[in-house]
């Protein structure tokens, strides 16, 4: 298959856009277009009987103005507080052509029946950097504590991030480090789909499900400028059974993460770049025990990204990334395409070397070909006191951009390979 370059990810992207806004009724046609992890078509029939024929409660008859500066907080409040105690099951919409300015707020469960948030319009955050005081700067919107919810509707979610990004330590040296919010936080909820969203300019991540179980995502259009800090795109922690599919993601850092207590992760059909690429961890940081097994990352191109596909511990933690697959990948520029790093290190002073690990086991890379922005292309920077192993490597073909030989590196790593792999395996 041809990379799809930059320009043509330029192209494709209205249409994704597109797709997303007219994707406004319950998207089963999209679906089955990106089909491949799908639901099967009796699961779905289910599910639309399930989610049809509902009442509507619109955030504008609980005062919402969406003239994009009024505080439509308390409406949404109210609305939610409508929408969570309604049986039978009810729709929460935001209409269409308004942009909902909101302060920090949490929308908590449980609720008496399934609910839909039908987000159409813009949903804008405040730009007053006060509006956070006195409430936990990790959230803007926050889903809390909910069964059976599903969030679509072809709107937007604009963290009006600038500010934020202005004061990131990351920035201004001169700062010292604080969180920022993240956009959008699923947090403790079971049964969760989000489909069919755009995500802009986030204040740090874009999308957040923390200790969620059996969540699907979909046609999530993801965007902020490439020098914007820490704004990863999807960020995955403490979540079971999770399926992505087809998210376009160009950003500030990784445009997935997946951290710790995280289990059963399929990402397919993803684009990605600019950003920090796809990313398990960082784990372990401040010798803390981590887990993260079972991911799969199956048809994804990265383009202009500083990281392709992405394993990074810190030293010193301890616990485990294992049963990890990547496949079908295409890299285009990609800095570091294939890489474990058992040193990472994000801090402003240097780490020291320590004895534990969380340890690397069980990492498969398949077909995965196009090319390496560094002459590194393939990169296992392993612990001497946890190696990685049962890594393999099977159909690489990694060119270096502009011509000339790739390289492999590793230490302490237990590799095998099959197929064609180029750059060939190092030994260690
Ligand atoms: C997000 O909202 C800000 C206003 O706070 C606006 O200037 C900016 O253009 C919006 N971003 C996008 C990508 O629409
Ligand atoms: C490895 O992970 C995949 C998901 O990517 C899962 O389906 C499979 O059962 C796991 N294998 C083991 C041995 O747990
Ligand atoms: C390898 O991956 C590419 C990109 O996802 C895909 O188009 C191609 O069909 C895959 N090849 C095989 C043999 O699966």
């Amino acid at each position: 298959m041809i990379y799809m370059g930059l320009q043509s990810l330029l192209q494709i992207l209205p249409f994704v856009l597109l797709s997303l806004s007219a994707g406004c009724s319950y998207g089963r046609s999209l679906e089955d277009r990106f089909s491949g992890v799908g639901s099967s078509a009796d699961e779905l029939q289910e599910r639309d009987v399930l989610w049809s024929s509902r009442e509507v409660v619109n955030v504008r008859d609980f005062g919402a103005k969406g003239d994009g500066s009024s505080d439509d907080t308390q409406a949404f409040i109210s609305a939610w507080k409508a929408a969570c105690s309604s049986s039978p099951a009810v729709t929460l919409l935001v209409p269409n052509n308004k942009v909902y300015l909101l302060k920090p707020v949490t929308l908590s469960g449980p609720c008496k029946s399934h609910i839909i948030v039908k987000i159409k319009g813009t949903i804008i955050a405040s730009p007053k950097l006060e509006d956070w005081d006195g409430t936990n700067r990790r959230q803007w919107v926050m889903f809390s504590g909910i069964k059976n919810l599903r969030v679509d509707g072809g709107g937007t979610f604009n963290g009006s991030g600038q500010r934020w990004w202005k004061n990131s330590c990351k920035v201004d040296k001169s700062l010292p480090c604080r969180v920022a919010p993240t956009a959008l936080t699923f947090y403790s909820c079971t049964s969760l789909e989000v489909h069919n969203l755009k995500f802009r300019d986030s204040q740090q991540i874009h999308v957040s499900f923390e200790g969620c179980t059996n969540v699907k995502v979909s046609n999530l259009g993801i965007t902020a400028p490439e020098s914007s800090p820490n704004t990863d795109g999807i960020h995955i922690t403490g979540t079971t059974d999770i399926r992505i599919k087809h998210c376009v993601i160009s950003t500030g850092d990784d445009c997935i993460s997946i951290v710790g207590g995280s289990r059963l992760v399929t990402a397919t059909s993803i684009v990605c770049g600019p950003g920090h690429g796809i990313s398990i961890g960082s784990l372990g940081a401040d010798g803390s025990e981590e887990h993260v097994s079972d991911v799969l990352v199956d048809t994804a191109e990265l383009g202009g990204t500083s990281n392709g596909v992405r394993i990074k511990t810190w030293q010193g933690g301890r616990g485990y990334a294992r049963n990890i697959t990547f496949k079908n990948i295409v890299m285009n520029k990609v800095e570091n395409p294939i890489i474990i790093d058992q040193n990472y290190c994000d801090s402003s002073q240097s780490c020291s070397e320590m004895k534990s690990a969380v340890a690397v086991s069980g990492v498969t890379y398949k077909n995965i070909t196009g090319t390496s922005a560094t002459e590194v292309a393939v990169d296992f920077d392993c612990s001497k006191s946890f190696p990685c192993k049962g890594i393999v490597l099977q159909d690489i073909k990694l060119a270096l951009a502009g011509g000339g030989p790739s390289k492999s590196t590793c230490e302490n790593t237990d590799l095998s390979k099959s197929g064609t792999v180029v750059p060939l395996p190092c030994t260690s």
